[in-house]
């Protein structure tokens, strides 16, 4: 006999109800094992996505998917901390971040994903270094932890799988899009993991999921307040995403990109926001005095990287896939870069081939797109602004069409967006 019946939780969302958490719990619980039937979740997720959740439903519903599959224990010796970005055109933050904060004395364990759509995948970017392996058991994430201090790797099938499972449905039934139901799709996931503390990079602008500031605050402090509440020390940065991140979009370009960075140098914007992250990072996990500026310029987290990627097989020092056709844009007049669409390019970088459409298709490693200039640079007719890098040279038409009025010059200079828009942090 069921606790409560499916049809009387929809109806109390419907008429604008709070859901008590005894029937949360039970909901997500009863969807999980099939006696909630999807016709009936489709309903209570429209009610959700109509009506919202106060705080109490929403860490409710994100302990009851948390209770849905295992927690990882992360006894490692150091203290963990992860970082998590709701996805981005050239964000190949991790990459750098999570041997850098390594590096400066703490555990990070980061379950990450593939790309769908215009944002790329971390375990796509890193399946380009020859041998490197992204599935690993609950025991070798643990010793990794251990032996290197950080691990990237494809979450687990056990962790949070009544989100998985409710995701697929949103993404069927137009209700995606609601800040409660993506905040504890994601913090589900990240509480499993075991972590004790971890830092989020919300993004807003045209290449991001929140296309504005205002959305992408709620969704930082939404997160925030979901992990004070299941007593993980949580901070946010809310960062612009208008333009693509670093010069780099694709895969192997960005973990060429990623490994600049690592060895002291590489575009700024990315330096910036790595560091800024470490030092949240480092500061949650008790390593305040740490100084992740000075371990990326003296090459220690690089030595951390190639101990990471060795750990699961790839070849740190092996070439990087090269594209078989590489296409450049140039510069039409003389002026001033005064907008290089995220979104745009974000498109191009997964027409190239970078990206995939559906779920079972593969990615084309060498596939993605150098942005050679970034807005507020002066440019000069016929300079190179975009390198299109690919192995199907058929695919540059449809790359050049969604670039198309999305790179564009002005007379007067243009002074760039700040990155890091502001840091929003749970009240004591
Ligand atoms: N990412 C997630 O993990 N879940 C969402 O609902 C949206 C983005």
């Amino acid at each position: 006999m069921e606790k409560f019946a499916a049809v009387d939780v929809i109806r109390a969302k419907r008429d604008g109800g709070r859901l008590s958490g005894e029937q949360i719990a039970w909901v997500v619980d009863a969807y999980t094992r099939g006696a909630v039937a999807e016709e009936q979740m489709s309903a209570l997720a429209m009610a959700v996505f109509l009506r919202g959740m106060d705080a109490g439903e929403i860490a409710a519903w994100t302990g009851a998917m948390i209770d849905s599959g295992e927690r990882l224990a992360l006894d490692v010796g150091r203290p963990t901390v992860d970082k998590h970005s709701t996805g981005g055109v050239g964000d190949k933050i991790t990459l750098p971040l999570a041997p850098l904060v390594a590096a400066c004395g703490a555990a990070v364990p980061q379950l990450s994903g593939r790309g769908l759509g215009h944002t790329g995948g971390t375990l796509d970017k890193l399946e380009s270094i020859p041998g490197w392996r992204a599935a690993l058991s609950a025991e070798e994430i643990v010793r990794q932890l251990r032996e290197v201090g950080a691990v990237v790797c494809a979450a687990t099938e056990g962790l949070a799988p009544a989100d998985r499972k409710l995701y697929a449905l949103r993404d069927v039934t137009g209700t995606v899009e609601s800040i409660p139901l993506i905040a504890s799709s994601i913090m589900s996931k990240k509480i499993a993991e075991g972590s004790s503390a971890l830092v989020l990079d919300v993004k807003a602008g045209s290449g991001a999921f929140m296309k504005t500031e205002a959305q992408a605050r709620e969704l930082a402090r939404t997160l925030v307040e979901i992990g004070t509440a299941h007593g993980v020390a949580t901070t946010a940065l809310l960062t612009g995403m208008d333009v693509p991140l670093g010069s780099a979009v694709g895969n192997a370009v960005e973990v060429a990109e990623a490994v600049e960075v690592l060895r002291g140098g590489g575009p700024a914007d990315v330096v910036e926001l790595t560091v800024a992250l470490a030092k949240e990072m480092l500061a949650l996990a008790g390593l305040p005095e740490a100084d992740p500026a000075r371990v990326l310029a003296s090459g220690e987290a690089y030595e951390t990287w190639c101990r990471m990627i060795r750990a699961q097989d790839g070849d740190p020092e092996a070439p990087l896939p090269k594209p078989r056709h590489v296409h450049v844009v140039t510069a039409e007049r003389d002026g001033y870069l005064s907008v290089l669409d995220a979104y745009a390019v974000g498109i191009a970088a997964w027409r190239l081939g970078a990206g995939r459409a559906r779920r079972e298709e593969a990615v084309q490693h060498a596939a993605g797109i150098l942005c050679l200039a970034k807005p507020g640079e002066a440019v000069s007719a016929g300079q190179p602004l975009l390198e299109l890098h690919t192995d199907t040279p058929e695919a540059v038409p449809g790359a050049l069409e969604a670039l198309s009025g999305q790179v564009c010059i002005a007379d007067t200079p243009v002074t760039p967006a700040p990155l890091i828009l502001d840091t929003l942090r749970a009240r004591p």
